[in-house]
């Protein structure tokens, strides 16, 4: 769908060398506020799960809270943070894992989704899939099953989409 992409396309903002030399940044804080692309990309991100049973959607902090939370709502589903360590306050399970500029650990509460809840995993980018496919091991090590993984941005020269597809996940984008 041309017009979505060039909407959206249009709507991110590109900022070289953040946070570190030679990364472009893609920069969606810009697509949030624009009304129209905002509700675009919720709406396009929920459409393919219409009138399935969604019991859970895990957002990845950051970004993925904000698209989390939209989606969830529109869903009729929960929310649940996956956040960087030390911000939950109940039992967590924990892993550690590496991004395009970094290394990191997130948690999420073990409480947090039921054995054999039906999640989707949200975040607004998959750049390596280190924080994705981290955030998959998480929420399958507590009995979760992983309907979708869906981002805005896909940087498919990082390969993330791949690491992700091999861990048997369904992977949807709505631009790369
Ligand atoms: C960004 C982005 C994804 C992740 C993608 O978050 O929002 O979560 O990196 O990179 P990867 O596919 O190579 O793992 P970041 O770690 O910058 O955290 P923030 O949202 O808290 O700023
Ligand atoms: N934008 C936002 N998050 C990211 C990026 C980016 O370009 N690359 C890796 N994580």
């Amino acid at each position: 769908n041309t017009s979505l992409e060039q909407t959206l396309l249009g709507a991110i903002r590109t900022i070289p060398d953040y946070p570190r030399p030679g990364v472009m940044f893609r920069d969606i804080t810009t697509l949030l506020g624009n009304a129209r692309a905002f509700r675009r990309t919720i709406d396009e991100l929920v459409h393919p799960h219409a009138g399935a049973k969604i019991d859970q959607v895990a957002g990845i902090e950051a970004r993925g809270f904000i698209l989390g939370g939209a989606i969830a709502h529109q869903m009729s589903a929960g929310f649940v943070p996956i956040r960087k360590k030390g911000k939950l306050p109940h039992e967590t399970v924990r892993i550690a894992y590496s991004l395009e500029y970094g290394l990191d650990e997130m948690e999420m509460h073990k409480d947090a989704v039921k054995a054999g809840e039906k999640v989707i995993l949200v975040d607004d980018l998959i750049a390596t899939g280190g924080t994705a496919e981290a955030a998959v091991k998480l929420l399958r090590q507590i009995g979760a099953d992983i309907v979708a993984a869906c981002f805005i941005v896909d940087l498919p020269e990082l390969g993330g989409r791949k690491k992700l597809e091999a861990l048997g996940v369904d992977v949807r984008t709505l631009i790369s």
